[in-house]
C-alpha cells in the first residue's frame, strides 16, 4: 500500500472502548509509511493512556488545548496546518455533536474546525448500537458529512457492552484500507465495475475436476483499487483462497458456465467489464454423478471434452458494449511474442483494451508486468506489485472511457 508513504496523520481519539483498537491502527498507519501525531479527548484518555499512544507513535500526545508546548501556543493552527489528513477514530456520539455544531471548547473539535478547506477529515463512529440508531447520532453524522467530513461505516457484531448490533468501529486493517484509499483519487466515481477473476474448474465427477493454476491475485488487487477509485465493484471470482476486498461485492462461482450465468445476470448494470479469470477452454462433455473408480484392470477412462463459452467474447458483442455503453477489457496470458499474440487477441474478441501478460511469470505471484494494447497501440506497465498494477491500470482504464455513454 503505497497511499500512505509520508502522509501525515493526525489521529483523533475520543471517549470510547475502541481507543483499544486505535492503538493497532496507530501502529499499522507507521508501518504503511505514515507519520502519526496523536491528539486525545479528556475523556479518551480514561480509556487508553496518552503514554501507550505517545510510545507508539514516536511523538508526544497532544491532550488539551492550553498545551504550551507549541512556540506560538497555537497547537490546533499547527496540528492541523501539518496533516495530510485527520482521522477521528473512535469517533463518539458526543465528538459528532460537537462537530455538527461546530465547538471549539477542546482541542480536537478545536483543530477539526481550523481545519484548512479542502483537508479530509475521517471519522469512524464507535458506540453502543442505540446510541447509534438515535435520530440525534445520525442527525450529526449527516451534519458533519455534509461539512465536509468522509464518515466510515460501523461494524456490526458484539459490543463491549454485551449488546449486539451496528455502532462497532471498524477493525484497525479495515481502518487502514480507508484511510489509504481515501487519498486515492476518484477516477472511477459513477462508474459500475464487473471483475471475473480466478481459475474455473471444471467438474468431472463428485471428486476430480480439470483447473488451472491462476490464482485470482491481479483479478482481486483491480478489484480493491477500483473500489478505491470509487467504483461500485463486483467481483465473479472462481475457486480461490483469498478474502474479498474491502468494499467489494463477491460472487462465488465454480465452473465456466456459472460464470457466465452470474456475469449475465450482473453485465447489464455495468459500465466497464474486466475480463482477468482464466477459464477452462474445454469442459469433460460428461459428468459422472458418481466416482469414476479404477478397476484394477489397467484400462484408463477415455475422456472427451467440449468447448467452453468464451464470457468475454459473449459480453463484447452485446449490444451496449459495442454502441459504447459498456467498456470491456480483456487479458492475454502469453507464453511468447506478447504482443503480436495479444494484439490478434484484441482483434479477436473485439474488445477495446486488452492486457497481455507472460502466463508462467504472474500465475501465483505477487508482482507482474503488462502490455496494454488499444487502437493506439501498446504500452507497457513496468514490474510492479500487482496492487499497485491494479491502480495503474485502474487509472489507465479511467483515461480511456467515453466521457459521455447512455446506459
Ligand atoms: O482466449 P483466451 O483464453 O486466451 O482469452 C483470454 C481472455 O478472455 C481473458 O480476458 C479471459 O478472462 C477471457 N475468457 C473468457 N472466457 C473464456 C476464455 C477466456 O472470458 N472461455
Amino acid at each position: 500500500m503505497k497511499e500512505l508513504v509520508g502522509k501525515h496523520i493526525v489521529l483523533g481519539l475520543t471517549g470510547g472502548i475502541a481507543c483499544y483498537k486505535t492503538a493497532q491502527l496507530c501502529r499499522l498507519l507507521i508501518q504503511a509509511g505514515a507519520t502519526v501525531q496523536v491528539v486525545m479527548t479528556e475523556a479518551a484518555t480514561r480509556f487508553i493512556t496518552p503514554v501507550t499512544m505517545q510510545a507508539l507513535s514516536g511523538r508526544p500526545v497532544f491532550v488539551g488545548q492550553w498545551d504550551a508546548r507549541p512556540d506560538n501556543n497555537m497547537a490546533h493552527i499547527n496540528l492541523s496546518r501539518e496533516a495530510d489528513a485527520i482521522v477521528i477514530a473512535p469517533c463518539s456520539a458526543d465528538f459528532a455533536a460537537r462537530l455538527a455544531q461546530g465547538r471549539a471548547d477542546e482541542l480536537l473539535s478545536l483543530l477539526c474546525l481550523a481545519r484548512p478547506q479542502g483537508l479530509p477529515l475521517l471519522l469512524a463512529p464507535a458506540m453502543n448500537r442505540e446510541m447509534w440508531a438515535h435520530p440525534a447520532t445520525q442527525r450529526n453524522f449527516a451534519q458533519a458529512a455534509q461539512d465536509g467530513a468522509l464518515v466510515l461505516e460501523v461494524g456490526e457484531g458484539a459490543q463491549a457492552c454485551g449488546e449486539f448490533g451496528d455502532g462497532r468501529m471498524l477493525e484497525p486493517h479495515e481502518l487502514l484500507h480507508d484511510i489509504a484509499a481515501s487519498f486515492v483519487p476518484k477516477h472511477l466515481a459513477g462508474q459500475q465495475v464487473l471483475i471475473t477473476a480466478g481459475p474455473t474448474f471444471e467438474a468431472l465427477d463428485p471428486v476430480r475436476g480439470i483447473t488451472n493454476h491462476s490464482s485470482g491475485k491481479m483479478g482481486f488487487a483491480i478489484a480493491s483499487a477500483a473500489q478505491a477509485a470509487g467504483a461500485q465493484v463486483t467481483l465473479v471470482a472462481g475457486p480461490v483462497h483469498l478474502p474479498t476486498p474491502r468494499g467489494v461485492r463477491r460472487i462465488n462461482v465454480q465452473s465456466a458456465r456459472e460464470m457466465l450465468a452470474a456475469v449475465q445476470a450482473e453485465v447489464d448494470q455495468a459500465t466497464v467489464f474486466i475480463a482477468t479469470a482464466a477459464v477452462a477452454d474445454w469442459r469433460p462433455a460428461e459428468f459422472s454423478t458418481q466416482k469414476i473408480k479404477k478397476d484394477g484392470s489397467g484400462q484408463v477412462p477415455s475422456l472427451a471434452f467440449v468447448e467452453n463459452p468464451d464470457i468475454l467474447a459473449t459480453v463484447a458483442q452485446s449490444e451496449r458494449a459495442q454502441r459504447g455503453a459498456l467498456y470491456c477489457v480483456g487479458f492475454a496470458a502469453e507464453s511468447h511474442d506478447l504482443l503480436h499474440n495479444a494484439s490478434a487477441k484484441r482483434a479477436r474478441k473485439q474488445v477495446p483494451l486488452l492486457v497481455g501478460n507472460i502466463g508462467p511469470a504472474t500465475f501465483g505471484q505477487d508482482d507482474n508486468t503488462l502490455l496494454l494494447i488499444d487502437a493506439e497501440g501498446s504500452y507497457a506497465l513496468p514490474r510492479a506489485s500487482k496492487t499497485e498494477l491494479g491502480h495503474a491500470l485502474v487509472a489507465e482504464i479511467a483515461r480511456r472511457l467515453p466521457t459521455q455513454v447512455a446506459a
